[in-house]
């Protein structure tokens, strides 16, 4: 004779035991037996359990009754969902198999900064030109950085509020003309020189300042060096980095360092869209002029024999025109999706 708890406790069992089958089914044939193993109508498990329930006294049958439909749902439900999941191609069953067809993941080896690049690029034409390449501390004293370059210290570039001070008198370059003197000083005219170099500045960081960048000077002294070697040199540059086409302008400026000295302008040529070509703006590339006859003085060359031409200019401007870029912060944030553009392959 069973008693209501059994039957209660069997079908408890049942349950368990019943949604741990349907789990670990994986076909539809399989999924069949164990509908019939637990909900067949003749000797499905649930109909076995309430054969007994004759045994039950009669006010307990309800109880046990809704108890064995309960069970039934619950399977019925699971068998159902775990036979919607075998017929979806795309559901967990399929995403738990690696596809070994799929292509590796390739890490990315990293690229030339594109202010690198353009260092670069003026760098080759330079070189062509008979150019080496000379280097000096970015920690620089007053003498290098200003006086020895014609600047004198009350010169309002001097100043605490436009360069930053380091311990004693030193300070951090704030532009790369002091390599003009370093080189002077080590080496006897002819010099042909380009110096790429870092260079510090207490600005604000907005769209077109930032207090470190990049400068690119030159420097070339030598006997009968004239005003035309000069304008020569510059505008075969210009052309040979902005193309054939290329208008260069020489506007009268001044730098305690050179005496003429000039601001150079070009005037790109363009290809729109539809292959027509028009004509840029004039837009400033560089400040340069004929070396002052004190900065040859001041590194003890003879300023009656040797004459110079020097200019400087900020590669990340140039990058910036070349590339249509119009923040220059963003050569600094290094985001990889930013500098990803600019990769040569
Ligand atoms: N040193 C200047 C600056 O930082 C740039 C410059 C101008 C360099 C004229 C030169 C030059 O060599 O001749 O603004």
């Amino acid at each position: 004779m069973s008693n209501v708890r059994s039957l209660l406790d069997d079908l408890k069992v049942l349950e368990v035991d019943g949604l741990s089958a349907v789990t670990s089914v994986r076909d539809a044939r399989e999924l069949e037996s164990v509908r019939i193993e637990y909900l067949g109508r003749k000797d499905g498990k649930i109909s076995l359990i309430l054969r007994h329930l004759g045994e039950v006294p009669a006010e307990e049958r309800p109880k046990v009754g809704a108890e064995a439909n309960r069970v039934k749902t619950v399977v019925q439900e699971a068998l159902e969902a775990r036979e919607a999941d075998l017929s979806t191609p795309s559901g967990a069953s399929a995403m738990d198999v690696d596809d070994l067809t799929l292509p590796g993941r390739s890490p990315w080896p990293g690229a030339r900064h594109p202010v690198t690049q353009v260092i670069d690029e003026i760098w080759e034409i330079f070189k062509g030109l008979g150019f080496t390449r000379a280097r000096g501390p970015e920690a620089e004293t007053e003498w290098y950085n200003f006086v020895a370059l014609n600047t004198p210290l009350d010169h309002p570039a001097a100043d605490e509020q436009d360069t930053l001070y380091l311990k004693g008198s030193r300070l951090l370059r704030s532009h790369t003309s002091p390599v003009q003197v370093r080189t002077m000083e080590a080496h006897e005219p002819p010099i042909r020189i380009i110096v790429p170099g870092m260079v510090y500045r207490r600005d604000t960081y907005d769209a077109t300042h930032t207090p470190a960048f990049a400068q690119l000077e030159g420097l070339a002294v030598d006997e009968g060096i004239t005003f035309v070697d000069f304008k020569a040199t510059l505008a075969e540059f210009a052309r040979r980095f902005w193309g054939p086409g290329t208008k260069v302008r020489f506007r009268p400026s001044f730098f305690p360092f050179t005496e003429p000295s000039a601001e150079v302008d070009v005037k790109r040529m363009l290809t729109r869209k539809d292959g027509t070509r028009v004509e840029s703006d004039w837009i400033e590339i560089m400040g340069a002029g004929m070396v002052d006859p004190a900065v040859l003085d001041a590194v003890g060359y003879d300023s009656e024999r040797y004459t110079g031409f020097a200019f400087g200019m900020g590669p990340a401007r140039i990058a910036m025109l070349k590339y249509g870029i119009g923040d220059i912060r963003t050569f600094f944030e290094n985001d990889v999706r930013f500098l990803r553009q600019f990769a040569k392959p």
